[in-house]
């Protein structure tokens, strides 16, 4: 299963129907759902039975206690509330300039000619996004550490990431570097804690952190260090690989798919001229892309008290899984499901329990917003300063890396040429940021 999960559990949905049971090793009782009725009893079900800090809890060995992504309850409420602005759609429009200069200094360094995996491009993009837009990072030798480090946190072999879910291993000598490396990580992100609240400017940025540092409850308290700490981490872990994972695919899709890309690079120049019928057409690109390639291909709640679903009575203690990849693969909810087709998503009305990369209710993906204008954007750059080849190989497969699906090969691409957007980036709008390629087309 660990190898083969999203084709074994399909396997499973065909043999057994919508709602079958799983015992998995070091999980326990997985009961996964694939009927929308059903994960909508979920998603809008009592947070306090339903609990998907428990089901993430075997990542607070490296996002901290604290993190939104492993509480629960009231303290999971009260800490999302302060998280919410900086993804608000006003917060995250004044960011998407700052996406765009950075996607387009990398781009200038991609190679013209031969075929190379998108994805540790797609990668280090979002990451000096993250860092920019997020963190606020602009020191340059901690930028330069912070670039350093976090790969290596976010790429942990299955062996060292035992000392994520037992975090008492990282005394013991095979996992003492994973214990270095948060620890550098974290000097790093105390150091932009530091400098946030000693900024003059603080009330005036719009960096995450600087909201974070600001945001406080209707008592007035405000989020200590390491709070934030473990905020941060957890925005860097969530955010950064899972856009890179959406547009490695997107851009996979795309090169296989001749005619869509043709229309997308049409959607991307006149995105760039401000037309918002070539937005529309991007998002349905980035809706489409995590429908048929979601990068999370289920989303957990461990049962705090027992309940009835799908004509079970399933006991407290159970892990119920709304299988988002099912129900995004079911032909009953997306005719032709297996089709990549950007048109069914334009002008559709979607609905949170058929469409559901983000996953839902009071824990649904507080970046989504944030990972959709990145998507948008990133497409943009790539559609308007590239010539793409099509190419006749067959689609890549979904491979298990640690949560997420990412292509097989890493999405491979070919690019005939870099040309510049027919539109000149000087007449778009937002906030400018000074991204300058070095020699090797790398953001610095
Ligand atoms: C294509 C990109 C992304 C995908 C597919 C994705 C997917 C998800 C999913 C499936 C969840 C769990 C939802 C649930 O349990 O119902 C989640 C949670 C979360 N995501 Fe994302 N995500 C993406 C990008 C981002 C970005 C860019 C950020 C922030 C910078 C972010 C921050 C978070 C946070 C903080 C949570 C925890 C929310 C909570 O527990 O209240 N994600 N995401």
């Amino acid at each position: 299963m660990w190898r083969y999960w999203p084709r074994y559990v399909a396997a499973c949905r065909r043999r057994y129907g919508s709602v079958f049971t799983l015992r998995v090793s070091q999980l326990g009782t997985i009961v996964y759902l694939s009927d929308p009725a059903e994960i909508k009893k979920v998603f809008a079900g009592d947070a306090a039975t339903y609990h998907a800090g428990e089901a993430n809890s075997m990542l607070s060995g490296l996002l901290g206690p604290a993190s939104v992504l492993v509480v629960d309850d009231d303290v999971h409420r009260d800490r999302r509330r302060l998280m919410l602005e900086p993804f608000t759609r006003d917060a995250v429009a004044r960011q998407t300039r700052i996406m765009a200069d950075i996607a387009a200094a990398d781009i200038a360094g991609w190679p013209v000619g031969k075929t190379f995996p998108v994805a540790p491009r797609m990668s280090k993009i979002t990451l000096e996004v993250i860092l920019r837009t997020v963190i606020g990072a602009s020191d340059p030798a901690r930028l330069a550490a912070l670039r350093d480090v976090m790969p290596k946190l976010l790429n942990l072999s299955a062996f060292q990431l035992l000392s994520i879910t037992s975090p008492d291993l990282q005394n013991r000598l095979p996992w003492r570097g994973v214990r270095r490396r948060i620890a550098q990580a974290d000097r790093l992100l105390y150091a932009e804690i530091a400098d946030r609240r000693a900024d003059p400017e603080l009330a005036s940025r719009c960096d995450a952190l600087a909201m974070l540092v600001r945001a406080a409850d209707q008592d007035g308290r405000t989020m200590t260090d390491s709070e934030l700490r473990d905020q941060l981490m957890t925005l860097l872990v969530a955010g950064h690989d899972t856009t890179a994972t959406g547009l490695a695919w997107a851009l996979e899709r795309l090169t296989r798919h001749p005619a869509v890309l043709a229309k997308a690079v049409e959607a991307a120049e006149a995105s760039a001229a401000g037309d918002p019928q070539g937005d529309e057409y991007l998002d349905a690109i980035a809706k489409e892309t995590l429908r048929i390639r979601p990068v999370v291909f289920d989303v957990g709640r461990v049962l705090k008290r027992a309940v009835d679903i799908a004509g079970y009575h399933l006991p407290a203690g159970v892990m119920v899984a709304p299988g988002v990849g099912l129900v995004h693969a079911d032909d009953r909810i997306y005719p032709d499901a297996d089709r990549f087709d950007p048109d069914r998503m334009v002008g559709a009305t979607l609905s949170p329990t058929t469409w559901l990369p983000f996953g839902g209710g009071a824990r649904r993906c507080l970046g989504a917003t944030f990972a959709m204008a990145e998507m948008r954007v990133v497409l943009r750059e790539v559609l308007c300063r590239t010539e793409l080849v099509p190419t006749a190989a067959g689609g890549e497969r979904q491979r298990v890396k640690h949560v997420i699906l990412t292509p097989d090969r890493g999405g491979l691409i070919e690019v005939a040429r870099l040309r510049e957007p027919r539109t000149s980036p000087e007449s778009r709008t937002g906030t400018r940021v000074a991204v300058a390629p070095d020699h090797h087309g790398e953001v610095v």
